[in-house]
């Protein structure tokens, strides 16, 4: 907060209230605080992101410590509470609070009175997800096949080469019908790639010289030795699980703890864009709705995007511009917008930025160029405004129910309704063991039975005659699915039988699809599902 604002000027309200009248709305909108003007807040002035407009995307920005998390955090219990189901990256545990009711105080009071806010103390339905089985919660698989090339090579840091290279690799499994699970199962097909049985078919394959297929090799080993294996397999997560309701209505609010996998930030951030690229290529066209179906938000953004390929950061560009059609809104979290690419920034509709620090040249540079990314203000200069925010405000633009950008306003947020900061992971524990989703994802499949579930989920579709469904799996602790079947599973399980046998090599040579049908891929390289 400021300190010792000067006494308030005698236009002071009436700026604020022109300000707000560029806020008013007539639909359903997320109340984001009260406008500012000279340091002294007014709470009648209020500044709100319209439920419609939420799907034009978004930017939450600003230095370490000035208030991104929370003012994610008030928007996803306004999400929620309006029925409209929410994604978000739990970088540090600090989401986890969502589930519990906050804790009053004076600080909370004086917030709430300066930024308009009836607050009363509520608690969110949240989901507690994990990536693989690392942490408290329901883990979210995939399996390579799923995953694809374009954002496995984003994981794997692999250059334009390698990752041209890994796309024949990807091509070449998916003609021959051949499921890949896990990294072993990738591994067994550049194995045999680079074998002098499987030469012929690396010559067909054209462009994946023996050096590059090392190279990847090489790279997916590093990737298991770090444990970066433990995210894929089955069961794979199925998008529409995120597109809940609770049974009072509210949106469900997915948190994905990465607490766990901090040292691997590319596998993250990768696997949320999976998550994302999922959801795209499985929700239908919708056009503009009255608000969105399904809001992600993606923390620590700039990870996303450091030392990101072409291809990847084209299909970011094309995922965030074609999905807003599908009535799911994306809001970018990071510290610096010039994090993101100008091709992506230039699609964020809506604009939270918290306080900038000066003190490098590069920081003033970044300022300058940030300052010119908003609409210009008549009522602030957002050179000197932007370094001197107190912590939980903001300067705020976001598109209006026209779809016109709003005056900029100096924004008191709001205080979250939820605890700020992580719970106890009994809390934790107790939610994840209660989840309606338990039973589907709780339990690992052992590695045998998820290659049969893989390549029967990519034969081609069954007639819609009554289908049979597998006996459920008993409850329990996840079956330990690494190392049991040692001598197959450690090179490459099936895979590496399939390709060793006299039969694959006949039919490799006939370039017929065992499955019947080539596997389709989409924007991401990810694998379209069939209906
Ligand atoms: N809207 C807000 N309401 C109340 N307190 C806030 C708000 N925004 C920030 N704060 C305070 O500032 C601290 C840092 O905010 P946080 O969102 O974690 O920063 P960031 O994510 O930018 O590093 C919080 O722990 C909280 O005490
Ligand atoms: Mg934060």
């Amino acid at each position: 907060m400021t300190a010792a604002p000067p006494p308030t000027g005698p236009d002071e309200p009436g700026a604020a209230a022109r300000i707000a009248a560029g806020y008013a709305s007539d639909g359903p909108a997320v109340e984001l605080g009260s406008v500012v003007v000279a340091g002294h807040p007014h709470p009648e002035a209020q500044v709100r992101l319209p439920l419609s407009m939420i799907n034009r995307h978004g930017l939450i920005a600003g230095a370490t410590g000035t208030g991104k998390t929370k003012t994610l955090q008030l928007i996803a219990e306004q999400l929620s509470a309006a029925g409209v189901p929410v994604v978000l990256a739990d970088l540090k545990g600090d989401l986890a609070g969502l589930v519990r009711p906050g804790q009053p105080g004076d600080r909370i009071t004086r917030r709430a009175a300066d930024s308009g806010d009836p607050w009363s103390a509520t608690g969110f339905p949240v989901e507690f997800l994990t990536l693989g089985d690392i942490g408290t919660g329901l883990p979210v698989r995939a399996t390579i096949t799923d995953f694809g090339p374009v954002l496995l090579s984003k994981v794997l840091d692999l250059n334009e080469t390698q990752e041209s290279s890994l796309g024949l690799v990807f091509h070449y499994a998916d003609g021959a019908g051949l499921p890949l699970l896990d990294l072993k199962d990738l591994r067994a097909v550049l194995t045999w790639l680079t074998s002098d049985d499987g030469k012929a078919d690396l010559k067909g394959l054209g462009g994946l010289s023996p050096a590059t297929a090392g190279v990847i090799l090489r790279e997916l080993i590093a990737l298991e030795d770090l444990g970066g294996d433990v995210f894929f397999g089955e069961p794979a997560w199925e998008p529409a699980d995120l597109l809940r309701q609770a049974p009072d209505g509210r949106g469900v609010i997915s948190a994905v703890e990465l607490a766990a996998v901090q040292d691997r930030p590319a596998l993250f951030s990768t696997f949320l864009m999976w998550l994302l690229a999922e959801l795209f290529e499985e929700l239908p066209e919708v056009g503009d709705l009255d608000r969105p179906k399904l809001v992600f938000f993606l923390d620590e953004a700039h990870l996303l995007f450091t030392g990101a390929s072409k291809a990847f950061l084209e299909a970011v560009t094309q995922t965030v511009r074609l999905i807003r059609s599908k009535g799911v809104g994306v809001f970018f979290v990071t510290q610096n917008p010039t994090d993101v690419p100008s091709s992506v920034l230039g699609q964020l509709g809506n604009r939270v930025q918290h306080a900038l620090r000066t003190f490098t040249p590069e920081d003033a540079d970044a300022l300058r160029k940030t300052v010119r990314t908003f609409p210009k203000s008549a009522d602030y200069d957002l050179g000197d405004l932007l370094p001197a925010l107190g912590t939980g405000e903001a300067a705020v633009t976001v598109l209006s129910e026209r779809g016109a950008p709003t005056p900029v306003a100096w924004t008191m947020l709001r205080a979250p309704r939820s605890t700020m900061g992580a719970v106890d992971e009994q809390v934790r524990a107790d939610v994840v063991a209660a989840s309606p989703l338990q039973s589907k994802y709780g339990v690992a499949v052992d590695r045998e039975s998820a290659y049969e579930r893989l390549a029967a989920r990519l034969a081609p579709p069954a007639p819609p005659a009554p289908r049979e469904t597998p006996a459920p799996r008993p409850p329990g602790p996840p079956a330990p699915h690494r190392g049991r079947k040692a001598p197959q599973a450690e090179t490459g399980g099936v895979v590496a039988a399939v390709l060793g046998s006299s039969a694959f090599r006949a039919f490799a040579r006939s370039a017929a699809s065992a499955l019947g049908r080539e596997i389709s891929r989409g924007v991401f390289g990810t694998r379209r599902r069939r209906r």
